[in-house]
């Protein structure tokens, strides 16, 4: 292959000319001309056929959308609306369901680790389950035993998972007779177990583990009134690889959620499934280097803005170029920059992309969860603007 056809065969790799899927070039064009960048779109139609394709690979699982995810007001309503429940895990995420007149009956307080004030803030707005995965925490529920039951956290270490959620949450299956009997002691109510085998799983084997030996637990401790089984989220999506499709993902814990005795309620926390695929981000190029053998482009939000996944979520995002080119022009090794004055703010220092201008448009794909959410406003840029699709035309 010459050097042309291989840089080709690397652009077309990089840079996927149908990953813009229903969004016609257009349509985009033009919101980027009428709104400017960076700017968001998040798509009603996407989260509503997210969330009824992981309800429907997982009919006897209750959906609890974990907000930290893309806490965005149209999302949570939305949400909302088709009857998905919520994981919160912070005050600031409960005032959040509060300002949407939200209330606290589907809800799962998920942070192990709380204050205090944190508890009485979350039990005032109603809410009832509490995860816990030591003895310190199961102390703090003693002052409200009678408004609360707690949900033991168990850690199922995952190295196949792009982000482990179990090295800093989670105890032993072996600590879990130990704090059922501390919290029985002091008239604590458990209500069941809880896992999360991590973010971005790769393959169902994790939940499967971890089911199996949750309903272990469930069998041994029959003196238990369990109620709840939380099969956490981990559910996976595609960023520059295919990624699984959600009804094989699912089937093998279905099989495996069989054997959950009929009475005990099963709840999921998905965050990445439902959020990840629902926006995508329109930037501009608003500067151009040449820097040794590579062209920089610059472009008006990075690493510490919208992309910012691509540091905390280890996720690498599809990107590409607006417009289409003439690739018989030629190609050139390029690098993507984000805007700040960090070096670190770098998307991509390995891409092959045609001459680009000044003001030239670059889309970025599955940038709807762990993104916006994780957005700095380092450097004093200030965030992206989002706009909600709601049953708007872009093909
Ligand atoms: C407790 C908890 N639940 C649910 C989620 C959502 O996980 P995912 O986005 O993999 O579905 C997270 C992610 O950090 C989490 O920490």
């Amino acid at each position: 292959m010459n050097q042309i056809h291989q840089l080709k065969a690397h652009f077309a790799e990089q840079v996927y000319p149908d990953q813009l899927g229903k969004y016609s070039r257009r349509k985009l064009a033009e919101i980027a001309e009428q709104h400017g960048t960076p700017t968001v779109i998040i798509d009603q139609d996407v989260i509503a056929a997210q969330y009824h394709s992981l309800c429907q690979a997982l009919p006897k699982v209750k959906m609890r959308y974990a907000i930290k995810a893309l806490p965005q007001v149209d999302v949570i309503r939305h949400l909302h609306q088709m009857g998905c429940g919520f994981d919160l895990a912070t005050a600031g995420e409960i005032e959040l369901l509060k300002s949407l007149q939200i209330g606290a009956e589907h809800t799962i307080h998920t942070h192990p680790i709380k204050k205090d004030a944190e508890i009485r803030h979350a039990i005032a707005y109603g809410c009832r389950y509490f995860v816990v995965d030591n003895s310190h925490e199961v102390d703090k529920f003693k002052a409200y035993k009678d408004q609360v039951e707690l949900i033991i956290r168990v850690n199922f270490r995952n190295q196949d998972a792009v982000v482990d959620l179990s090295r800093k949450f989670g105890c032993e299956l072996t600590k879990v007779p130990a704090l059922v009997e501390q919290a029985q002691q002091a008239g604590i109510r458990i209500a069941g177990l809880s896992f999360h085998v991590g973010s971005q799983v790769p393959a169902p084997y994790a939940h499967i583990e971890a089911i199996e030996q949750c309903i272990d637990v469930f069998k041994t401790m029959p003196e238990v009134n369990w109620k709840i089984l939380d099969i956490g989220g981990g559910f996976p999506i595609e960023y520059t690889g295919p990624g699984p499709v959600i009804e094989d993902f699912c089937a093998p814990i279905n099989d495996a959620l069989q054997a959950v005795d009929q009475h005990i309620e099963i709840l999921a926390e998905p965050g990445r499934f439902i959020a990840g695929p629902s926006a995508i981000q329109l930037l501009s190029v608003v500067g151009i280097a040449q820097r040794g053998a590579r062209t920089w482009y610059y472009l008006d939000d990075g690493v510490y803005g919208v992309l910012s996944g691509q540091m905390f979520d280890h996720a690498k995002y599809p990107i590409t170029p607006l417009q289409t080119y003439d690739l018989t022009k030629g190609l050139k090794p390029s690098v993507l920059a984000g805007p700040t004055c960090d070096s670190i703010d770098v998307i991509d220092d390995d891409i092959v992309l045609p001459e680009l201008e000044i003001g030239d448009i670059f889309v970025a794909t599955q940038v709807g969860a762990y993104t916006l959410a994780s957005a700095t406003e380092f450097n004093l840029y200030p965030k992206a603007k989002t706009l909600w699709l709601n049953g708007q035309d872009l093909t």
